[in-house]
């Protein structure tokens, strides 16, 4: 069995091959589990959450854990033994010994968001399937190589939009398809708060439980400390985008869903360093133009009825009317009148089984999820190329066919980073 062909494509293929396909079913029920066997890596703050939601779905066993703290696998697998006393997951500190196992399906991945891409494309590659978290990637060429990896490989890919899978995101989509705000011409995003700066602490020496040169993967290397390291790594460039790059995806989610952008011709950003070690954006806000189409995103709430009372929000402007949504509420305003619903629209997109459930069946059919990573991969980008406006200070003319931007050196070299070593990304 070469690396790239897991045990479930085994299974099938081979069974296929040798019996011919009237006598599967008998052999899928002989196997020893028809049950996805999962590996989940990152065990921070969501990666726990991972463990709880594939935990509790009865087609799944969690067969690995891995991180690079040792003091979080612990937890993990403490935590994992309370929801499954006959667990017998097997614990690591290096992902790839997690890549090298035939038995393993799938993996989860809830690392900081440097290492996303790496790990998912090593995943492709040795034939598992990834349920990897937000944001997709860390720069646009990571998203690229994903892409390509993932086709070649003939891999599912599920982004841990979770939100997605909600009844709210389903209902404002179908609203907006039905054409009852018209066509939409702006889109007002916008999330309150501000990335911290995190003082100006000192380099310490990484804790003994902690691996810090596999923590920092493919970043460039950094001494430690801790406001670098868990949970807070994201108001770091060199690991993540702050609070904007934190929750981008999960509120263009819905406008993506809904109206499929296409056409970017330009992005610019502004905004303002943190005045502490953290180099995120404090706060950042960012104007595209695409095809037909404005989109803004604002850290405080736009000037537009019912933002105010939202933290986080998407405001869609139609030739007929309005429509405000969060994650979970939405209203909508036509000819001054404002309702929660309309009830003659029919109910026209499928509801999901669950997001992580969605993925299981994914595996199992071979069919795209709901948040599959070519469609991500269009709603990450423009993403990327704010935080690159923002460090550069200018508006940047972006070519959407080829993915360029438009006569810009400087620019072009934020669209990939150079990688340690060991970490190159093919
Ligand atoms: N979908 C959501 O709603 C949601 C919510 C929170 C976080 N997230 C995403 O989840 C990811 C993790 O966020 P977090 O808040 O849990 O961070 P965290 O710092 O709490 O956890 C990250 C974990 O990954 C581990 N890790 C780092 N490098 C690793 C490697 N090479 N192999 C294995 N483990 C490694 C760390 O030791 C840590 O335990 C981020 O990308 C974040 O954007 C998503």
């Amino acid at each position: 069995m070469t690396a790239s062909i897991n045990r479930r494509d085994f299974l099938r293929k081979s069974t296929l091959a040798t019996f011919g396909a009237t006598l599967l079913p008998s052999l899928l029920r002989a196997a020893p589990s028809d049950r996805l066997r999962i590996a989940h890596i990152g065990l921070g703050g969501m990666g726990n959450q991972h463990m709880k939601w594939f935990a509790a779905l009865p087609d799944v066993e969690i067969v690995a854990l891995c991180d690079v703290d040792q003091d979080h696998l612990n937890g993990t697998l403490q935590a994992l033994k309370v929801l499954h006393p006959g667990t017998r997951a097997k614990t690591y500190g290096d992902f790839r010994h997690i890549l090298d196992r035939q038995d393993i399906d799938a993996i989860t991945c809830a690392t900081p968001d440097h290492w996303h891409a790496q790990i998912a494309t090593m995943a492709f590659q040795a034939g598992k399937d990834v349920y990897g978290e937000k944001p997709l990637s860390y720069d646009v060429r990571e998203g690229q190589v994903m892409l390509k990896q993932l086709k070649k490989h003939n891999r599912i890919f599920q982004l841990g939009t979770q939100i997605h899978a909600g009844d709210n995101y389903h209902r404002v989509v179908e609203i907006i398809q039905s054409g009852a705000i018209g066509k939409v011409h702006t889109v007002r995003l916008w999330k309150t708060g501000f990335s911290p700066g995190l003082g100006h602490p000192q380099p310490q020496t990484p804790p003994p439980t902690l691996n810090w040169d596999m923590w920092l993967g493919p970043a460039p290397y950094a001494d430690y400390f801790p406001e670098r390291c868990h949970h807070t790594y994201r108001y770091f460039l060199d690991y993540s985008g702050g609070v904007f790059a934190d929750f981008w995806c999960h509120i263009a989610d819905v406008v993506w869903w809904a109206i499929r952008p296409e056409g970017l011709k330009s992005v610019l950003a502004r905004g303002e360093k943190t005045d502490g070690v953290a180099d995120a954006p404090k706060w950042l806000d960012a104007d595209y133009e695409f095809d037909n189409l404005k989109v803004f995103w604002t850290t405080d709430p736009p000037d537009v009825p019912g933002a105010s009372d939202r933290g986080i929000g998407a405001y869609f402007e139609g030739d007929k009317g309005t429509l405000i949504c969060d994650y979970q509420t939405r209203s909508i305003t036509i000819n001054g009148e404002t309702v929660s619903d309309i009830p003659g629209i029919p109910q026209a997109v499928l509801r999901s089984p669950g997001h992580q459930q969605n993925f299981v069946d994914a595996v199992k059919s071979r069919k795209e999820p709901e948040s599959n990573l070519e469609y991500v991969r269009g709603m990450t980008l423009p993403m990327h190329l704010a935080l690159i406006s923002w460090q550069l200070g200018r508006k940047l003319d972006w070519n959407p066919k080829k993915e360029k931007f438009i006569r810009d050196k400087e620019a072009k070299g934020y669209l990939s980073r150079e990688r340690r070593k060991k970490w190159d990304l093919v």
